[in-house]
């Protein structure tokens, strides 16, 4: 959003007239920017104030009731950490007893927010204006945090105990968002990252600073002696961060933090000598199909989720897994095996007749079938009324077809936090 567009709204009258309108309807938005201009308001305050009240509303996935009373520019909202994550990484740093951190690039201030509310001293400092005002409005009501114009790169090391910081991993292009993945390419990028880590710390040991990267970097990339920890919300990989000298946990390389229904869960992965399991060993389909969460996948888990659930892998290129015992973990969706075919239309059509089973949830991995196509051309709704979970995968190389129903929910108390 360009600074303009702030503007008005940064006026105590706009302020006003923002925080008094009702929710933000799609459906009542022209009718109520037509009756603002009518009671006498600018152009530019109505669409300002409309803009805001649209963001707010987009805004409350993340930041729940907390977005009624922020600003927002529309790609700050969507690169802010949403608030349950941005409390993770904040307790990260109370834990380590850090007491002040800068937040390099705090964009809109999700993060910063969380960090203020813990009661940490905040320096946040972003190098864009119009972000800086927004910040500055999202910040108000903690008086421990302060924002700033400025760039990561000039930081005074000395100004706070620790940094955090979150570079923007996209940046425009024709008009255009476009998603970077070359971690030199991230703004900061990470060679000023890894930069900062070494200026805050002592000698060869880094520094406290965390960062959070995109969920495809190499973990070569990164110090040996950091932890990386691949973090998943509802399913979805949103980030590794990366958490460098007293802020990473001895002995720990790589984990997985899988935020789901039931609250937050870990799984570590150590060096090598401290007993990395290593591959799962290949095998038969068993009673039960394991799908890993992505953030196993990524942190290099699947050996210690195999040996947690007592399974095998079905192909060694592809991450599903199976065993014999019905377990809930936090970090596989599981399955009941009912039947596996060999991947074939004509034979799974005439399963499905035999079985009645006409709704289908079709999920694949390591296989270029498509499954919207496939059900298109299966039509399944003719065979009946049973449901199934159609598992595409590879077995031993095979292009195969797991007939499965998921495993009920467990009715489990929610999960403890996890320890940083
Ligand atoms: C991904 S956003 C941060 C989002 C933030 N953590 C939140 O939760 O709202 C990255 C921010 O870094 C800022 N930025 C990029 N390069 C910077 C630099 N070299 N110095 C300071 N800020 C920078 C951008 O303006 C952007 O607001």
């Amino acid at each position: 959003m360009r600074e303009t567009m702030l503007e008005p709204v940064l006026t105590p009258d706009g302020w006003a007239l923002l925080n008094s309108l009702p929710p933000y309807r799609e459906q009542d938005s022209l009718a109520r920017a037509t009756a603002l201009r009518r009671a006498g308001h600018s152009p530019e305050l109505v669409s300002a104030v409309m803009t805001q009240s649209r963001l707010r509303a987009r805004a409350q996935e993340k930041f729940g009731e907390f977005a009624g009373r922020m600003l927002f520019t529309q790609a700050g909202l969507e690169q802010a950490t949403r608030l349950p994550v941005a409390a993770l990484h904040a307790r990260r740093f109370q834990q380590a007893q850090v007491t002040s951190v800068a937040d390099l690039g705090c964009g809109i201030g999700g993060d910063a927010m969380a960090l203020a509310g813990l009661g940490l001293t905040v320096r946040a400092v972003d190098r864009d204006p119009a972000t800086v005002a927004v910040a500055t409005v999202n910040l108000r009501p903690f008086p421990s945090a302060s924002v700033h114009l400025g760039r990561a790169e000039g930081h005074d090391p000395t100004d706070t105990e620790a940094v955090w910081l979150d570079p923007a991993r996209r940046a425009p292009q024709r008009g255009r968002d476009r998603r970077l993945h070359d971690p030199e390419e991230y703004q900061p990028p990470l060679s000023a990252v890894l930069d900062l880590a070494r200026r805050l710390g002592r000698g060869t040991q880094d520094g406290p600073l965390g960062a959070k990267l995109g969920p495809g970097i190499d973990r070569m990339a990164l110090p040996d002696d950091a932890e990386v920890q691949w973090l998943s919300f509802h399913g979805q990989v949103l980030e590794a961060t990366l958490w460098t000298g007293p802020l990473a946990r001895p002995g720990v390389r790589s984990s997985a933090l899988v935020i789901g229904r039931d609250g937050a869960r870990q799984m570590d992965l150590g060096s090598e000598e401290a007993g990395n399991p290593g591959d799962p060993v290949p095998g038969p389909v068993g009673d039960h199909l394991y799908e890993p969460d992505g953030a196993v996948i990524r942190a290099g888990l699947i050996g210690t989720l195999a040996q947690q659930l007592q399974a095998r892998t079905l192909d060694p290129s592809i991450a599903h897994l199976t065993g014999d015992r019905l377990v809930h973990t936090p970090f596989a969706a599981g399955y009941t095996v009912r039947d596996v075919l060999p991947f074939g239309m004509k034979r799974l059509a005439s399963y499905l007749r035999e079985h009645r089973i006409g709704v289908l949830e079709i999920k694949k991995r390591g296989t270029a079938v498509e499954p919207e196509q496939l059900r298109r051309s299966l039509r399944p709704r003719r065979f009946g009324e049973e449901q199934a979970t159609l598992i595409l995968t590879r077995i031993a190389g095979e292009q195969s077809v797991i007939i499965t129903s998921p495993h009920p929910r467990p009715s489990s108390p929610a999960a403890p936090e996890p320890a940083a």
